[in-house]
C-alpha cells in the first residue's frame, strides 16, 4: 500500500535529478546540444571501459580538461538556489546528480548523491581503492594503497553501473515531489526516475530548457534557462509549496 502522500504547503519530501543543462550557464558543456561535448568525443572512445582499455592516455587527456574546467567553473543561480531549497525546506530535500562537477556542493548544498560519479575522484583499476584525483591524472599516477599504475577517473561509463543505485531508488519511492532539471531524458536508468517517482505517488515537475525527450512524462513543466526557472520554482515551493 503507497504510504500517504504530503501535496501542497505539506509536502515533506522532494528528490530532484540534475543533468548538465543546470551547469550549462557556469560555463561546462552539455553532452547532446549543439557542439556538446559527445559531437566533438566518440562515446566509445572516451566514455566506455573498452575505449579506456584501447587508449587510457587519451581518455586521461579528456577527463583532466574536464577536471581543471569544472575546478574554475562557479555555481550559477540555480546551484545556489537548490542549496537554499536544501536549507529552508520543512522536509527532506535529496539531490541525485548525473554531474560529475562538483558546483551543487560548491553552492552549499550537502544533501548529493552522484550516481555518474565524479570528476575529482580517482579508483584504482586494480584494488578498487577511491582517493583525490590529482588535477592531471596520467598512466603514471599511482594508487596510494596498492601501487598499481591504473588509476582511472572514478567517473561511470557506458556499460557500467551508476553509484548509489539502492539508495536513489527508496528516495524515489519516498519522494512526494519528483523534479528533474537541465537533463535530456537520454540516459537510463535515470531517464526512468519520473516513472518511477510517479508510480509510487509523487508529484511530477521538468525544468529544463526545452521540452526533453521524455518531457510528457511529467505532470508540470517549466522551460527556459536554469538560472532563471528554477530560481522561481524554489521561490514558489518555499513560499506556497507550489511545484
Ligand atoms: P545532455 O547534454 O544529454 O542534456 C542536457 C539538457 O540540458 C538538454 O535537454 C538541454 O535542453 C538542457 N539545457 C541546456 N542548457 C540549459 C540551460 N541553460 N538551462 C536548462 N537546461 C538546459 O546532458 P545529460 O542529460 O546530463 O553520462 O546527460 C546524461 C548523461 O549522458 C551524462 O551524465 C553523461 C552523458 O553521456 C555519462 O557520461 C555516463
Amino acid at each position: 500500500m503507497n504510504k500517504p502522500r504530503h501535496k501542497g504547503p505539506d509536502m515533506r519530501k522532494i528528490v530532484i535529478l540534475t543533468g548538465a543543462g543546470i551547469s550549462a550557464e557556469s560555463g561546462l558543456g552539455t553532452f547532446r546540444d549543439e557542439g556538446g561535448l559527445w559531437s566533438q568525443h566518440r562515446i566509445e572512445d572516451v566514455a566506455t571501459p573498452e575505449g579506456f582499455a584501447r587508449d587510457p592516455e587519451l581518455v586521461h587527456r579528456f577527463y583532466s580538461a574536464r577536471r581543471q574546467q569544472a575546478a574554475e567553473a562557479q555555481p550559477n543561480a540555480a546551484h545556489l538556489a537548490l542549496a537554499q531549497l536544501e536549507q529552508r525546506w520543512a522536509g527532506e530535500v535529496v539531490i541525485v546528480t548525473q554531474n560529475v562537477d562538483g558546483l551543487h556542493e560548491a553552492a552549499g548544498a550537502h544533501n548529493v548523491l552522484h550516481m555518474h560519479g565524479t570528476l575529482g575522484g580517482a579508483l584504482c583499476a586494480a584494488c578498487a581503492h577511491q582517493w583525490q584525483a590529482p588535477m592531471e591524472m596520467t598512466l603514471e599516477t599511482t594508487c596510494p594503497a596498492c601501487g598499481a599504475q591504473q588509476a582511472r577517473p572514478d567517473v561511470v561509463w557506458f556499460g557500467e553501473i551508476p553509484y548509489h543505485m539502492e539508495e536513489i531508488i527508496s528516495h524515489l519511492e519516498e519522494a512526494d515531489l519528483f523534479a528533474s532539471i537541465g537533463t535530456s531524458g537520454q540516459v537510463y536508468p535515470a531517464a526512468s526516475f519520473v516513472q518511477e517517482a510517479a508510480a509510487n505517488g509523487a508529484d511530477t515537475v521538468e525544468l529544463n530548457l526545452e521540452p526533453s525527450e521524455i518531457s510528457r512524462a511529467f505532470g508540470v513543466r517549466h522551460f527556459g534557462p536554469a538560472t532563471e526557472i528554477v530560481p522561481k520554482w524554489v521561490e514558489g515551493l518555499l513560499t506556497g509549496g507550489n511545484a
